[in-house]
C-alpha cells in the first residue's frame, strides 16, 4: 500500500467556490472522500492545503526523507514563481508529480511557465480534478 500526501497550495481551499467556471463547483474535501474510496486498499492518502509558501516547503521536507512513497503537488500560483519550492522538491527524496486542475497552457501568458516541473517526476493538467487520480495512478 503506497503513502501519498496531497498537498495543495494557495487559494485551493476555496475550490467550489472559486472561479467554479474555471476550477469547478466541487470542494476538496468531498473529492478527497471520493479519492480515497477509489484508492482503498492501493493507496492511503493524506492532505495537506496552505496558502503560505513556507508551510509546503515544510510539509515537504517533513515527508521528503521516506515519510511517503509520493506526494501530489498542486502548488497553485507558487507554481509560476517560486524558486523554493523548485529547490524543496529538488531538495527531497520521494518523487513528486504537478498536478494542476485547469490546463494551464490554455490561459494567460504567466500560467504557462512552471518553475517546479523540471524538479518533478512528471506533470498532469487540465483534467480538472481528475488530475489528481491520475497523478496518483502514476504513482501507484
Ligand atoms: C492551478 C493553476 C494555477 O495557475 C493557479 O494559480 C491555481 C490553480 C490549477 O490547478 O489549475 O491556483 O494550479
Amino acid at each position: 500500500m503506497k503513502k501519498i500526501l496531497i498537498l495543495n497550495g494557495p487559494n485551493l481551499n476555496l475550490l467550489g467556490r472559486r472561479e467554479p467556471t474555471v476550477y469547478g463547483h466541487r470542494s476538496f474535501d468531498d473529492y478527497l472522500a471520493e479519492l480515497r474510496r477509489q484508492f482503498e486498499g492501493r493507496a492511503e492518502l493524506s492532505y495537506f492545503q496552505s496558502n503560505h509558501e513556507g508551510d509546503l516547503i515544510d510539509r515537504l521536507h517533513e515527508v521528503g526523507f521516506g515519510g511517503v512513497d509520493g506526494v501530489v503537488l498542486n502548488a497553485g500560483a507558487y507554481t509560476h514563481t517560486s524558486v523554493a519550492l523548485h529547490d524543496a522538491i529538488r531538495a527531497i527524496e520521494v518523487p513528486v508529480v504537478e498536478v494542476h486542475i485547469s490546463n494551464v497552457h490554455q490561459r494567460e501568458e504567466f500560467r504557462h511557465h512552471s518553475m517546479i516541473s523540471a524538479a518533478c517526476r512528471g506533470v498532469i493538467c487540465g483534467f480538472g480534478l481528475d488530475s489528481y487520480r491520475l497523478a496518483i495512478e502514476a504513482m501507484v
